[in-house]
């Protein structure tokens, strides 16, 4: 049998919300029947062309509707966490977009009160729900490359709209390594586990964010990682895993659009290709994000990986402002 399918919330107008409000409403586990934005119009414009059943002017109006169950935050980076909290204390889920909050007391905050209220909140990283994920990192973990070393990956695009994006602002919790670098954080993590020191460099831009960031990570073990983001070079992403054995190497890792798993015993041999099936990412994070809701599973991502991400990118920014290596014990918990 079927679960009773969740009333869902969209939190603004945001651009991302084409890729995610289709997905909501094939799935039978969601149904997505309000969207607020700061703007009535704005809000009955976007429900009318959605297909969305109610439409509020503000967001606090849209936590007060008792039939909505959970919300999907779509806010520009600094209102993340605000807005959470919000929605937790009107007794909503959460499903938030990324990057969470780069401040580790934040997300004990936001866990410590969804607990303390029986909620669900998960960080929106479709990209780990994603098959091809999976099986890349069963593989790294289970010995397909032998002995893991090093991991390196990237992310970047030549951003058009400097002027006017969101990510532009210092103040919004802006910044390359925010926006897509979390990204190679993410995979770096998944792969060799929470860091023990960072170092990070920083080229800033526009009114003082990172334009691109450049960061080394350290593991207890001996790996060791390197990640670029930029919102200044053409279009990169990458992630790959380099052990004693070989090289794995995914492409198109975030969103697996054309998917694959390259496995390269040696550059002088041709390289194997694992096929996996491609699926939307974000129909199997907002199922996820559903079936934890009707307690039919804990989400993929809880508390210990938000916290990890934040505090990997709490000691970035740190070690590129201060310009030394960071231990990640600084960071506290
Ligand atoms: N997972 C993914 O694949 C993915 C991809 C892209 C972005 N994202 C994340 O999604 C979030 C939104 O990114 P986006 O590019 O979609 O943003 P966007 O198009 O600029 O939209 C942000 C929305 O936030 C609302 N908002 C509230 N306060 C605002 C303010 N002071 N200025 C501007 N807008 C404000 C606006 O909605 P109203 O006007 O309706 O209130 C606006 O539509 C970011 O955190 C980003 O990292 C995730």
């Amino acid at each position: 049998m079927g679960i009773e399918p969740i009333k869902l919330g969209i939190i603004s107008t945001a651009y991302i919300n084409r890729v995610v409000i289709p997905p909501a409403k094939a799935s039978p586990l969601l149904e997505p029947i309000a969207v607020a934005s700061r703007d009535e119009k704005r809000a009955s414009d976007y429900a009318r062309k959605w297909e969305i059943e109610r439409a509020f002017g503000s967001y606090d109006a849209l936590l007060a509707d008792p039939d909505v169950e959970a919300v999907y935050i779509s806010l520009p980076n600094h209102e993340h966490v605000p807005w959470t909290l919000r929605a937790l204390e009107a007794g909503k889920h959460v499903l938030c977009e990324k990057p969470f909050t780069r401040h580790p007391a934040e997300i004990e905050a936001v866990w410590n009160l969804a607990e303390s209220r029986g909620l669900q909140v998960t960080e929106a990283f479709m990209w780990r729900h994603i098959p091809q994920t999976k099986r890349f990192a069963e593989l790294v973990a289970e010995g397909a490359i032998g002995e893991l070393q090093f991991v390196r990956s990237l992310f970047s695009f030549a951003m058009s709209d400097q002027k006017t994006n969101v990510r532009m602002k210092p103040e919004w919790e802006g910044g390359s390594l925010m926006d897509i670098g979390t990204y190679c954080v993410n995979g770096i993590r998944l792969l060799a586990g929470e860091p023990e020191a960072a170092y990070g460099e920083q080229v800033l831009g526009g009114e003082g964010v990172d334009m691109r960031f450049s960061g080394l990570l350290r593991f207890e073990s001996s790996v060791r990682a390197l990640f670029y983001s930029s919102f200044e070079t053409p279009s990169r992403k990458e992630l790959e895993a380099i052990g004693s054995e070989g090289a794995l190497r995914l492409h198109d890792p975030w969103h697996a659009s054309h998917g694959g798993i390259e496995l390269q015993r040696d550059e002088e041999k041709e390289s194997e290709m694992f096929e996996v099936e491609t699926s939307d990412a974000y129909l199997l994070e907002l199922e996820d994000f559903a079936r934890a809701i009707r307690g039919e599973k804990e989400p993929l991502l809880g508390r210990a990986d938000a916290l990890g991400q934040a505090r990997t990118l709490a000691a970035l920014y740190l070690s590129a402002e201060e310009g030394r290596s960071v231990e990640l014990a600084e960071m506290g918990r």
